[in-house]
């Protein structure tokens, strides 16, 4: 008799941006002549940068001549993709990682998801809340947590972000293994200091934990002083993986490419307390799972590093922030506390009200979606996640909208 994974009937009914859509769905089905604008999950609205296109026109007419043409590229990613990337997301900021330590993909929320298949099963997970759901489910699939009671998996330390410390975790006073962390932050936008991922570098050093260092929102730090990488403090090489992704950076949510950077210095030991080197393992699994992103899209990945490309993004992600500071703007004069948006797409909202019926207030009363904060996680309730990621209008509607609502 075949059998299920019953890890999986831990996890919630169904994936939380899922959920939301189904719900959003139903209202537009019920209300067509209702329009929603959408503020809820992360996805992009401005086309690709004319420079990218390019490029992904360009590598699209490679594919169909003889002499030009290609098949299965290398599992890693392409030389040129990779050096790029280690040029100018690494040693442009003083990071020393080689082309050779970076893996190209078609996306984070896989390599996020797939990355703990690499590492024991009885280690201990230390987990922020609220957080991007992907890093709990991954875990619970994989069988390293017991049931959830009260919103919150037995088996994991739980790193709290609250108004209290201003929505950046604090260290724990327990050992962990592997340690889950956001900078920029989804969903909260909060940033971390130089000296905040110092002292992570220094406590997965002592404890022989990796940190898995999310960093995907990095293009929209504008602080000069926030790290854009995790690299960036000194000895993180030897405690820390960091994933990138190219999907709000330059709009490639629909077109999938990403990056993960697993140093070589990475170590992590088996029972008999041997050494084993992560990169090697993480390529192991990479080349047997995984053959490739698709040439063209990697072309037009690299272009973001053309100086063009460089001024396209930044305009894109300006653009972005612009939403961003409307939101807040709204938020203030709706006396709402609100963090996030100065240096991330996202704007978390302390309504103190119950976050799902938040949401269902707002799809129903103004049509506007946003993402309830206790889909995050048991810290998300009481507030909500609204993204910067629309047209303009459709931002200073969506507000308008708002405002009369909450009146
Ligand atoms: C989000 O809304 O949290 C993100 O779009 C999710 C993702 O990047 O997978």
């Amino acid at each position: 008799m075949i059998r299920i994974n019953e890890n999986y009937t831990k996890l919630k009914a169904s994936y939380l941006f899922s959920d939301i859509a189904k719900r959003v769905n139903a209202f537009v089905a019920a209300h067509p002549a209702k329009p929603v604008i959408r503020l809820g999950i992360g996805d992009v609205t401005e086309p690709l940068p004319s420079v990218c296109l390019e490029a992904f026109h360009a590598g699209v007419e490679e594919m169909g001549h003889r002499a030009t043409f290609k098949g299965y590229g290398p599992e890693q990613g392409y030389a040129f993709l990779r050096e790029a990337i280690a040029q100018h997301d690494y040693a442009a900021r003083g990071c020393k990682i080689d082309a050779d330590e970076i893996f190209v993909s078609d996306g984070s929320k896989c390599d996020c998801g797939n990355i703990q298949e690499i590492f024991g099963t009885d280690i201990r997970l230390a987990i922020p809340d609220p957080v991007y759901p992907v890093y709990v489910d991954t875990n619970v699939m994989a069988g390293r947590t017991g049931a959830n009671t009260n919103g919150r998996y037995e088996g994991v330390t739980y790193l709290e972000s609250t108004p209290a410390n201003g929505y950046v975790p604090a260290i724990p006073s327990v050992a962990t293994d592997l340690i889950y962390l956001c900078f920029p932050n989804n969903p909260t936008g909060a940033v971390a200091t130089r000296a905040q991922l110092a002292a992570w570098v220094a406590y997965a050093k002592a404890n022989r934990a990796i940190i898995l260092f999310d960093s995907a929102y990095e293009a929209y730090i504008r602080d000069p002083q926030i790290p854009h990488s995790i690299y960036e403090i000194s000895g993180a090489r030897d405690v820390a993986i960091e994933f990138r992704s190219y999907s709000k950076t330059a709009g490639f949510t629909g077109t999938r490419c990403a990056y993960t950077v697993v140093p070589k210095s990475l170590q992590a030991w088996d029972a008999a307390g041997n050494a084993h080197s992560v990169h090697a393992l993480w390529n192991r699994r990479h080349t047997t799972k995984f053959n490739g992103a698709s040439y063209p899209v990697q072309k037009a990945a690299a272009a973001i590093y053309t100086d063009a490309g460089k001024q396209q993004v930044r305009a894109m992600t300006d653009f972005y922030l612009g939403n961003a500071k409307l939101i807040r703007e709204a938020m203030g004069r709706l006396n709402l506390p609100c963090v996030g948006g100065d240096n991330a797409p996202y704007i978390w909202i302390n309504t103190g009200r119950d976050s799902w019926e938040f949401f269902d207030q707002m799809l129903n009363t103004a049509q506007v979606v946003c993402t309830p904060g206790a889909g995050f996680g048991r810290c998300g309730e009481g507030h909500v996640r609204i993204s910067a990621f629309n047209s303009r209008d459709n931002v200073v509607a969506a507000l308008e909208r708002i405002a009369r609502a909450l009146k």
